[in-house]
């Protein structure tokens, strides 16, 4: 092995091996973790090693800010009860509270002000128990485009739109999947599903850097230029770098609010258990 030369940083927490073998050695020590990170010679390669070195201790200090940001924000979460049962959801017939429960009435009130920037043509994906729907409708919207794909909630959209004869308002029966594509554009998207089964559960949330990431595609061929795609993340305090790159490959600007003290009780079957969470809306 060639010889290490190990060099502290200004930060002394930083500590870097260079070696002709191994190619770069980053340790980052703090209390409560130790980051340790190496790199092969080749591997971040930009002109100059300082600027390698930049990039590594940049990483390794946003690493080391979310972590305690993750230590901070642990605390606060709900202890959560046992997961909805997501064996088959697409047809089942499910409570209220199985569809969505109560404490993101809020979250729909906010994101139906974001995916109405432009009260215009709106294509609301899941009707759910029609919360979301009635707060788009308040925003006095020209049509509202609604995709369900449950036997037993499309008979309740149905139920819902007949009480507002007098508005444009379309239930398109199915999957968003087969159905979206003869729909045309629109000016906002509302974007509120959740995973019909296991396989869609790994698939669209374990591998994905956000729930949504798999609707990106679509809603990006289904905006207007200028419209509005809006859903919720399971993001606590910020975005994470993953998600906003899948954003900015589709969408030319991004913003987010931040919702805070949501009221998520201990005994919620939803994976969201920190009080606070991120809207998106995301522009074309
Ligand atoms: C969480 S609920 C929506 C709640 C709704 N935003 C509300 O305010 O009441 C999710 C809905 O999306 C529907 N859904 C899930 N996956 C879908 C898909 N691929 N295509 C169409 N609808 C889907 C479900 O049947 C369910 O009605």
């Amino acid at each position: 092995m060639g010889a290490i030369a190990g060099v502290y940083s200004a930060d002394a927490t930083f500590m870097t091996y260079a070696t002709s073998r191994i190619g770069m050695r980053k340790v980052k020590r703090h209390k409560n973790f130790e980051l340790s990170l190496q790199l092969t010679d080749g591997f971040i390669r930009p002109p100059r090693d300082a600027q390698r070195n930049w990039l590594m201790n940049r990483l390794l200090k946003e690493l080391s800010d979310d972590l305690e940001a993750l230590d901070a924000s642990a605390k606060t979460f709900v202890k959560g009860a046992e997961p909805a049962d997501m064996s088959d959801r697409s047809q089942a017939a499910l409570e209220d509270t199985e569809i969505m429960e109560d404490w993101q009435i809020d979250v729909m009130r906010a994101m139906a002000t974001e995916a109405c920037a432009t009260p215009g043509d709106i294509l609301e994906i899941g009707f759910g128990r029609g919360v979301a729907s009635d707060f788009i409708q308040a925003h006095g919207v020209r049509s509202h485009t609604i995709i369900e794909c449950n036997p037993t909630i499309i008979e309740r959209a149905e139920q819902w739109r007949g009480r507002h004869s007098d508005r444009d308002i379309r239930v398109v029966p199915g999957l968003w999947q087969d159905t979206i594509g003869g729909l045309g554009q629109f000016d906002g998207i509302f974007f509120h599903t959740y995973p019909l089964n296991h396989e869609e559960f790994i698939e669209y949330v374990f591998k994905a850097a956000t729930f949504a990431e798999h609707f990106f595609d679509a809603a990006a061929a289904h905006l207007k230029p200028g419209g509005n795609l809006t859903y919720m993340t399971m993001e606590i305090d910020s975005l994470s770098r993953g998600h906003q790159r899948a954003l900015l490959r589709r969408f030319r600007t991004i913003s987010m609010r931040r919702l805070t003290d949501l009221g998520v009780p201990d005994s919620t079957r939803d994976a969201q258990w920190a009080q606070e969470t991120i809207i998106i809306r995301a522009s074309k």
